[in-house]
């Protein structure tokens, strides 16, 4: 079993992968296999491939980074992050730091809420309808929980049926929500199972016909909420604090902005969802409708404000539909090694931490842009692709980067000219 973690690795960076791989299981309690399963090829096998999905003919690799430094409700986590874009395990692991000293990441959840929506079309008195459903509450939320026993014995189940008239250009539709209890589970199934379960019943009593029995991804019943304080000495000057404060409320205020600065926190999120084998796209499809502010408006996910010290307090408060039973976080070797390495107990454990994971990353994004801009970073990054691009073997890479900077030409011939003077020792 894993001893409390210390997620402060100091220079995690400049450690060998071999050696990151063993700072990792000695603090987490991962065995060999389970790190064996970080090895390319030694992962997801054809044949598990080849059940998740059709038409398999193979895998993609994506790499996998750790993200260092988070304090979440005062435990240590080392987060895998699994993502094809350069900067963000660092961004994040950068901004969990900023935030340690003045308590790391708080974070709390509502309930584990799922809802499934059963479109009734054709009905004659729609008020009326909707009337007689939630008189047939009773009937409707034992009939649903039948199909998951499993789940009920769990604690979970239906919790709810809501009816809402949605006016279209041509008619009125009713439209039934179950609200369900989903407990550690991402819930999709569950709830589509019982949708499908109830729909003739529900077409019956509303008299129409039923069209659409399928959960809504607007998860905005399963909320997860994160809050951490920043500190201004350590995010920068005073100049860069303030800039900071100005991009955040340009986001808050312009969906142009907004969108962008919403693709920074789910960089974090997305990469926290995927390396534990959750669904990418419900997670984004839940983010992004719950963008829409009071007025109608798309607008930032996240609130900074300044504190009476001056430090930055960010906020985020999300749906964040993600299991640990069922689907790829079961199935798929490297998603069971990144939970246990997580050594998250509950769902609600797990959004938290994907939470922090986005927050930070929003908060290291703007920090930058606050100041010296992304390409600098990008720059150096950018730079080794194009040296490795350019024949660069391991040891020769730093020196060629190092050039491409210095000149100010990333581009590839150079590279290849720079390595053949290195190689020739001119
Ligand atoms: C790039 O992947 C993400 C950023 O554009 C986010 C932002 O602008 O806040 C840097």
């Amino acid at each position: 079993m894993a001893v409390a973690i210390d997620s402060r690795i100091k220079n995690f960076r400049a450690y060998d992968v071999a050696a990151r791989r063993a700072e990792v299981a000695g603090q987490t309690g991962l065995t060999d296999a389970d790190i064996q399963t970080f090895e390319p090829g030694a992962g997801l096998t054809i044949d598990q491939a080849d059940r998740m999905v059709e038409n398999v003919i193979g895998v993609i690799g994506i790499p996998v980074g750790i993200a260092t430094n988070f304090t979440i409700n005062g435990k240590d986590y080392l987060i895998p992050l699994a993502t094809e874009e350069p900067s963000v395990v660092a961004a994040a692991s950068n901004a969990a730091r900023i935030a340690r000293g003045l308590g790391g990441f708080h974070v709390s959840s509502t309930q584990p809420i799922m809802q499934a929506q059963i479109q009734v079309v054709d009905v004659l008195d729609p008020a009326a309808a909707r009337i007689r459903l939630l008189e047939a509450r009773a009937e409707l939320i034992a009939l649903a929980n039948e199909q998951d026993p499993m789940l009920v014995s769990f604690g979970g189940g239906v919790q709810e049926v809501s009816v809402r008239l949605v006016t279209a250009p041509e008619q009125t539709y009713v439209v039934l929500h179950i609200h369900v209890d989903v407990r550690d589970a991402m819930g999709a199934n569950a709830v589509n199972t019982m949708a499908e379960a109830i729909a003739p019943r529900v077409a019956e009593i509303a008299g129409g016909r039923v069209v659409l029995r399928i959960l809504t991804n607007k998860a905005d019943l399963r909320l997860t909420r994160v809050r951490a304080v920043f500190d201004a000495e350590l995010i920068g000057s005073p100049e860069v604090v303030d800039n900071l404060i100005h991009a955040v409320r340009l986001a808050e205020c312009d969906p142009y902005r907004a969108a962008t600065h919403n693709k920074g926190i789910m960089n974090g999120i997305s990469a926290a969802v995927l390396a534990t084998g959750n669904d990418t796209r419900a997670v984004e499809a839940g983010c992004h409708s719950h963008a829409v502010n009071a007025d109608g408006v798309y607008s930032s996910l996240s609130h900074f404000e300044k504190d009476a010290d001056g430090n930055i307090v960010g906020t985020l408060e999300l749906p964040m539909p993600v299991g640990l039973v069922g689907g790829a976080t079961k199935v798929h070797p490297v998603a069971q090694a990144a939970v246990k390495m997580l050594g998250v107990e509950t769902a609600e454990e797990l959004a938290g931490v994907i939470m922090a994971v986005g927050l930070a990353q929003n908060l290291a994004a703007v920090r930058v842009l606050a100041g010296e801009g992304v390409q600098r970073g990008h720059m150096g990054l950018h730079a080794r692709n194009i040296a490795a691009t350019a024949g660069a073997e391991k040891h020769e890479i730093d020196a060629v980067v190092a050039r491409l900077v210095a000149d100010k030409k990333i581009r590839v011939e150079h590279a290849v000219e720079v390595l053949a003077e290195l190689r020739g020792g001119n």
